[in-house]
């Protein structure tokens, strides 16, 4: 039964003394019973609310109850019960306050662990009495400094940005800097500045989010969640004039349905060369020297026609199959990574499109360059053997520790 304000009758005062002994000791089991910050607030309002608080009640069924002669007795022990109630109120609120931030520290397992735990402890240990902190830590437990300490595991760097460094690396040596761009785009960069007009079907491969409440703008300034790296393309012409020799690593997004080999988050490293009398020849020279730094040197490379908008003449990069050599048979079967063809696909490339040019100003009879872009996982899920693409963003450190 919680404790109730007794009407009193009898004010003589062993009989006072009774009632009081009463209320003092529901305060005591009352504040023991404190555990977190809303047990807190239900006690002080318990005892201290205004309204109907136990100390109210005492005002309105002791002291004013009281008869003449013995209502100065009742006031001074009432008084004193107040100074009693609020000091212990307090009291709680301290020893309440230190043990969530003791708590805290132990589940954050941070390195006074050892030191909290005692606290929280001793305190247990002393049964519901109000501990100050440095009466806790002297009834703790002594530590035993000679027990070896919390060994912290050492992070590792995540395979795709490991992989995106090394392909960057690759770049790096080859004289190109590093350039980065918004992930939240413009229409005009994403898409348009890249030769995709309004309502070109090349739009559709490239489905992506588009931020809401924009109808009012022009097409070109409405934003979305880039979907590829090439923007960043652009806004590099925009910022230097040739020679431009730059990669740009970066995320992007695409409305793709999940599975083993598709995400709609992802990771690009594109590049771009543009100078005077840049050539076929070059492209095909730099990625064919990416790809074996990256592979290995027995890696070959082929170039197979294809379409994008901003590149002409485009083409797919194929590697010899890393699975079977190139070979298309892999134990005695057809190798299942190649598809039994012994070539891999891996990346679009091109001559930069002559209409690119003219978004950014540069004379395309006067400089030439060549573009490519590459998906970071892919190049991951090959060099490292993960079969699915999901594992890279599960979080999952059984995986991610294989990294280290
Ligand atoms: N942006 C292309 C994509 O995401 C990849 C790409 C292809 C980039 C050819 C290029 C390029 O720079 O020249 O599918």
């Amino acid at each position: 039964m919680p404790y109730t304000v007794p009407k009193l009758t009898d004010f003589s005062t062993p009989a006072l003394d009774s009632a009081v002994r009463e209320l003092l000791s529901a305060l005591e089991q009352e504040s023991a019973a404190v555990s977190s910050e809303n047990d807190w607030k239900a006690f002080r309002d318990r005892w201290m609310a205004r309204k109907s608080g136990v100390l109210t009640q005492l005002n309105d069924l002791w002291l004013k109850a009281a008869p003449g002669p013995g209502k100065r007795e009742v006031g001074q022990r009432v008084n004193e019960l107040r100074d009693r109630v609020e000091t212990r109120v307090l009291e709680t609120k301290e020893h309440c306050d230190t043990l969530s931030i003791a708590r805290s520290i132990v589940d954050k397992r941070h390195p006074i662990i050892d030191l909290a735990r005692a606290f929280i402890e001793a305190s247990e240990r002393a049964g519901g009495q109000t501990l100050t902190t440095d009466e806790a830590f002297s009834k703790a437990e002594p530590v035993d400094i000679t027990l070896p300490g919390i060994r912290r595991s050492l992070g590792a760097e995540h395979p795709v940005i490991k992989t995106m460094n090394e392909i960057i690396g690759v770049f790096r040596n080859l004289g190109y800097s590093v350039e980065e761009g918004p992930e939240i785009e413009t229409d005009y960069y994403n898409f348009e500045a890249l030769n995709f007009p309004p309502n070109h079907p090349a739009r559709d491969t490239q489905d992506t989010l588009f931020i809401a409440g924009q109808e009012s703008k022009p097409l070109r300034e409405r934003l979305l969640l880039r979907t590829h790296t090439s923007p960043v393309q652009i806004r590099s012409m925009e910022k230097m004039k040739p020679p431009v020799r730059v990669v740009c690593p970066g995320k992007v997004h695409r409305n793709d349905a999940l599975d083993a080999t598709h995400s709609p988050i992802f990771h690009q490293v594109e590049g771009l060369a543009v100078d005077t009398n840049i050539t076929f020849c070059d492209l095909k020279g730099t990625l064919d020297h990416a790809m074996k730094a990256l592979f290995g040197s027995s890696v070959k490379t082929r170039f197979y026609p294809s379409f994008f908008p901003f590149t002409e003449p485009s083409a797919d990069v194929q590697i010899s199959c890393i699975f079977c050599g190139g070979k298309g048979a892999r134990d005695g079967g057809p190798c299942r990574n190649c598809k039994a063809s012994g070539w891999i696909e891996l990346l679009g490339c091109g001559m930069v499109d002559p209409n690119v040019y003219g978004f950014v100003d540069y004379d395309p009879a006067k400089v030439s360059g060549f573009a490519f872009g590459m998906g970071v996982e892919r190049i991951a899920i090959l060099k490292y053997g993960v079969d699915d693409i999901q594992l890279f963003f599960n979080g999952d450190v059984r995986f991610l520790e294989q990294f280290g």
